[in-house]
């Protein structure tokens, strides 16, 4: 792998800053990624993951043992870096759907006076367009110097942030200053050498460019989400009308899967605070179909409520086992999980839920403690009513819906991923139900 030699801070150790740091180290920078949490800045200097996501690990601890990678709670060293990466989260404002930018803020001030003369600062975060130009100022106020900050979005998936860094779709950078430019080149050179596309635009394009990628991809989940609806009432099968639309290059056969829809810490989010900066700008009427977009989303979770009431007449006091509880599978991140939300709903109508998940039972447990856990997946089923399958982990496609049958007191299945084999499940005598497919 081409050796970069860069000398990187990243500041904020999540999900994208540690996973940035460990890939940037293992491609030959010097790295210190800085956090406010020293319990979690002891942990990664250790070696172990704070969140679950494959191959991180190892990446992690392969970058401690070469020496390339450090991590801290002290601002004072990012003063030996060339560049530095603003990573830190940018949440939901508490009863707004505004961007919570505090995060930001302390970052920049804990780092301002700690930064070289020559220091290139590169937001990666997802914010509103305009929030580089007003780091860049407080940045100016405070240091009494000029930098340009750059912006560098980044649209790596969870479960699949590794591969998604060290080879992403493309890499896109809002700078106007060629030694920026020249320098985010050579940072990125392994990346480039893979002929990974490079886009050099204005900093608030590139400030947009994330936001509307990410608004696209909700919109897309919705329209099939929605398309779903009119499918079921009409007695026809949304998976196979996906595959025949998405065979259409101009519309593509990704994120067209219909079902519970979609959570995590970025979709829900982000298009809310996309709604409120389009306000804020003068935009509102061309932002309002994210709010529809957004509700026929909150609708799925509903959906399968209903759904589940239908089948059982009365929740009170049945089984309902819910299969998945991270908000996608590979991942133990229970934010906006549909999954949870949708088993919260059913314990609070009455039902005995149980939850499985091969990673995430103990962030679904600190969210929800309400609910029951079980981690043993072949004694859940005992003496269950519904059965739920709401985030799709490989290993529920193993299961066997003839040795399930035998021990649940009703066989009744809800798949709210339409990716489970209907056939051989309705061929062990279960009764199937899924978004948009007929009953
Ligand atoms: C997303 C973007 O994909 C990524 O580029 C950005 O950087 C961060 O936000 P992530 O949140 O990891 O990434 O999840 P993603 O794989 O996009 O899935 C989001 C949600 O949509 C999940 O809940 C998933 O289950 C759901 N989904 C996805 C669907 O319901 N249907 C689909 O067809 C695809």
């Amino acid at each position: 792998m081409t050796s970069t030699n860069s000398t990187v801070a990243v500041v904020g150790c999540g999900y994208l800053g540690a996973v940035l740091s460990a890939v940037l180290a293992e491609q030959g920078n010097q790295v210190i990624g800085l956090d406010v949490d020293q319990a979690k800045v002891s942990q990664l200097n250790s070696g172990i993951a704070p969140f679950f996501e494959p191959e991180f690990q190892d990446v992690l601890q392969g970058a401690l043992a070469s020496g390339k990678l450090n991590f801290t709670v002290d601002p004072k060293e990012v003063s030996a870096a060339q560049i530095i990466f603003i990573c830190v989260g940018t949440p939901q404002q508490a009863g707004n759907s505004a961007a919570d930018l505090s995060q930001i803020w302390s970052a920049v001030d804990a780092i301002a006076p700690h930064l070289a003369e020559s220091a290139i600062v590169v937001g990666r975060s997802t914010v509103p367009v305009g929030t580089a130009a007003k780091i860049e100022q407080r940045i100016n106020q405070k240091t009494g110097r000029n930098y340009q900050v750059a912006w560098n979005p980044e649209f790596l998936r969870e479960g699949l942030a590794i591969s998604d860094t060290r080879c992403p779709d493309r890499i896109v950078i809002g700078t106007t200053s060629a030694e920026v430019e020249r320098e985010l080149r050579k940072l990125y050179q392994p990346q480039l050498d893979k002929q990974i596309p490079i886009l050099i635009m204005d900093v608030p394009t590139a400030e947009l460019v994330k936001v509307s990628a990410n608004a696209f991809l909700a919109t897309k989940i919705s329209f099939i989400n929605a398309v779903s609806e009119i499918a079921e009432l009409a007695g026809a099968d949304i998976v196979a009308l996906a595959e025949a639309i998405g065979l259409d290059p101009r519309i593509g056969n990704k994120f067209l899967a219909a079902g519970v829809g979609f959570g995590g810490g970025c979709l829900p989010k982000d298009i809310r605070a996309f709604i409120s900066s389009g306000e804020e700008l003068g935009a509102a009427e061309s932002v309002k179909f994210l709010t529809e977009v957004d509700q026929i989303n909150t609708r799925q979770r509903t959906r399968v409520v209903t759904l589940a009431k239908k089948l059982l007449t009365d929740l009170s006091g049945k089984k309902v086992v819910v299969l998945g509880a991270a908000f996608k599978p590979n991942s133990d991140d229970v934010r906006d999980s549909p999954a949870l939300d949708v088993a919260h709903s059913l314990h609070l109508l009455g039902a005995q839920v149980f939850v499985h998940d091969p990673k995430a039972i103990e962030s679904a447990r600190a969210r929800f403690p309400e609910l029951s856990y079980q981690s043993d997946l072949a004694a859940i089923f005992q003496d269950c009513d519904l059965v739920l399958h709401l985030t799709e982990w490989s290993i529920y496609r193993e299961l066997d819906p003839v040795a399930i049958g035998s021990i649940v007191r009703n066989p009744v299945l809800i798949d709210g991923r339409n990716v489970l084999d209907f056939g051989k499940w309705r061929a062990a005598g279960w009764q199937v139900s899924g978004l948009g497919k007929k009953a």
